[in-house]
């Protein structure tokens, strides 16, 4: 990604340390190509594909749906880093089932430990540090589907980031007094292949290929979201900018739920 805007030429990012996890695809590649741009310091993870990282960012396999990989990632981060200026929960999604009764317990518990519990567990890791520096960016990402739990298929998968965002605020006042701060970006539909393998699922296991809406045909802004708009929601609530601003959610949807 070439840079041409005015903050892009400060390296506004230059000097800080960032972990973003599921920097292999889709809006975390987003997110770790902005944050380098800007002249961030950046480690990223994910189960497989160091390929496709982008260059210049430091990379360690880890799954952060258990507690091992956790432990490794938040290692790696202190070894590699020294230390987290900037923390960015990204990786996440779930399989959909043909109902709420279809999903197996295990897929529940998968659902809670990937989009929930490994913010929890990361960041009770790696806060102590920020604490002591006096300093830190969060920033979760959930999804916009908290707002429509009407999506039978997905309950699991939804349920899990209706608690990340209800945790994101709760962490937000408990650590603003230590200069820490805490914000969710929501993205609505966002075409990277996790979103485009997970809609091919839901069209299979509803059986209707029109359950789905084309491409852009729910959105007024006209189009679906690229990761890029995703990732400079997150550069914001991440940088000095956002100073002021902890515990928000912000919706990113082309304007699809007016009330998110
Ligand atoms: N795309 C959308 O329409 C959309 C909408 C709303 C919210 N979101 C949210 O946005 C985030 C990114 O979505 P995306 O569409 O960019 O997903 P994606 O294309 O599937 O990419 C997910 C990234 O996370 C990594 N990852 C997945 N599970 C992991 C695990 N257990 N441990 C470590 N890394 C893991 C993947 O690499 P490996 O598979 O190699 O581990 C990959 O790098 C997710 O939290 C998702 O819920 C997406």
């Amino acid at each position: 990604m070439t840079t041409t805007d005015k903050s892009s030429e400060m390296g506004e990012f230059k000097g800080k340390r960032a972990l973003v996890t599921g920097g292999s695809r889709g809006i975390g590649v987003a997110i770790v190509r902005r944050l380098l741009d800007e002249g961030a310091e950046v480690l990223t993870t994910a189960r497989s594909s160091k390929s496709t990282v982008p260059d210049g960012a430091a990379f360690v396999e880890a799954d952060v749906q258990t507690r091992t990989g956790i432990e490794a990632l938040a290692a790696a981060a202190k070894e590699k880093l020294g230390g987290v200026d900037v923390l960015v929960h990204n990786a996440g999604g779930a399989r959909p089932h043909e109902g709420t009764s279809a999903i197996p317990d295990e897929e529940w518990q998968n659902a809670l430990d990937l989009n929930f519990l490994a913010s929890v567990r990361l960041n009770s890791l790696l806060l102590p540090g920020m604490r002591e520096r006096g300093s830190g960016a969060i920033v979760h990402i959930s999804s916009a589907a908290t707002l429509t739990p009407e999506v039978p298929q997905f309950l699991h998968y939804v349920t899990a980031k209706a608690a990340l965002e209800t945790y994101s605020r709760g962490l937000a006042l408990e650590q603003a007094p230590f200069g820490i701060r805490v914000n969710t970006v929501s993205p609505g539909r966002v075409a990277s292949p996790g979103g485009e393998q997970t809609r091919k699922e839901w069209a299979k296991v509803t059986g209707q290929n029109d359950a789905i809406p084309a491409e852009g045909a729910v959105v007024p802004l006209g189009r679906d979201g690229l990761p890029d708009d995703i990732a400079q929601a997150v550069l914001f609530f991440a940088s000095d900018r956002a100073a002021w601003l902890t515990g928000r959610n912000l919706t990113v949807d082309g304007g699809e739920f007016p009330m998110g």
